[in-house]
């Protein structure tokens, strides 16, 4: 049987094992896929433990490992490069261990497959903390014709910028960027989970935006999508489809297969609302 599982910790409300679960069925194949909580210090002895496992082909990698993945794999992922965080690793056939960033293609193939364009989009990503950096190569790769980059602390998203696509982020600070005008609009900071909006938000901001994303999901709509499609926003996303596309890249990662998501994406959407 092939072999997998994520680490984390916490890890008991993954729904990752659901995910590929559903992903196996799907492609025919029979896997096990564990949830694996190591200690703070531990990530990388519990990664060699599971991956020296008869069949183990991989595994994906949460809060707070994802550095600690970074630096025990080989990457060559220029989204996990520029994050420097790795939420999949793949074992080769001769043993070694490669880590990849999925996020941001699980992003990027998220708003794709709700009929967001992307080629020629005005881009607004809000945060510069990880999650950003994992998704600035991935949209720049899906031909968006201006990213701009906005945080509450500005030289962080400069530092960012100038880090991750040198010449191909604009920077503005958080007070300017309804003058960016984006079609695209996205919140990449976690400040949904605690209720709050990560910066002021306008009707002028909205103007042309064709879709607002945040890339945390909840039972209920976050405040960020709410206000965003009160203020304008014509379509509104939240993170579960992300959460569901990253997996599928992963997934097909290791079994070269790719499942279909959309009945996936449904599945939770159900779940999670449950909860
Ligand atoms: P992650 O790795 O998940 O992206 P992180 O590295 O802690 O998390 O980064 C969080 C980002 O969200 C940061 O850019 C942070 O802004 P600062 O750089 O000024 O700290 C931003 N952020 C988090 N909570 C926020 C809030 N309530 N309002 C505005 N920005 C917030």
């Amino acid at each position: 049987m092939k072999k997998f599982a994520v680490f984390g910790n916490p890890i008991a409300q993954s729904l990752s094992p659901t995910i590929h679960q559903m992903f196996a069925k799907q492609c025919d194949e029979v896997i096990s896929y564990e949830k694996i909580s190591a200690p703070d210090d531990g990530f990388i002895e519990a990664a060699e433990a599971f991956l020296s496992q008869e069949g183990a082909l991989g595994c994906n990698v949460t809060m707070p490992f994802k550095l600690d993945a970074y630096n025990f794999a080989r990457v060559e992922d220029k989204a996990a490069q520029d994050a420097k965080a790795v939420n999949t690793l793949m074992k080769t056939t001769n043993g070694e261990v490669l880590g990849f960033n999925t996020d941001g293609v699980g992003l990027v193939n998220d708003l794709i497959n709700n009929g967001a364009k992307l080629a020629g989009a005005s881009v607004l990503l809000i945060g510069a903390g990880g999650a950003a950096r994992g998704v600035i190569a991935p949209l720049l790769a899906a031909g968006v014709s201006t990213l701009t980059l906005a945080n509450r602390t500005l030289e962080k998203a400069q530092i960012v910028a100038d880090e991750t696509a040198p010449g191909k982020v604009e920077v503005v600070s958080l007070s300017d960027i309804a003058m960016v005008k984006p079609t695209v609009v996205i919140n990449s900071t976690a400040a949904s989970l605690h209720g709050e909006l990560p910066c002021a938000l306008s009707s002028e901001l909205f103007e042309r935006c064709d879709v607002a994303y945040d890339m945390v999901y909840k039972a209920e709509p976050t405040v960020f999508l709410t206000e965003a499609s009160k203020l304008g926003a014509k379509n509104t996303l939240d993170g579960l489809g992300m959460l569901v596309e990253q997996a599928a890249a992963a997934f097909t990662i290791w079994t070269e297969k790719q499942p279909d998501t959309k009945e996936v994406v449904v599945a939770l959407r159900e779940l999670v609302s449950a909860q």
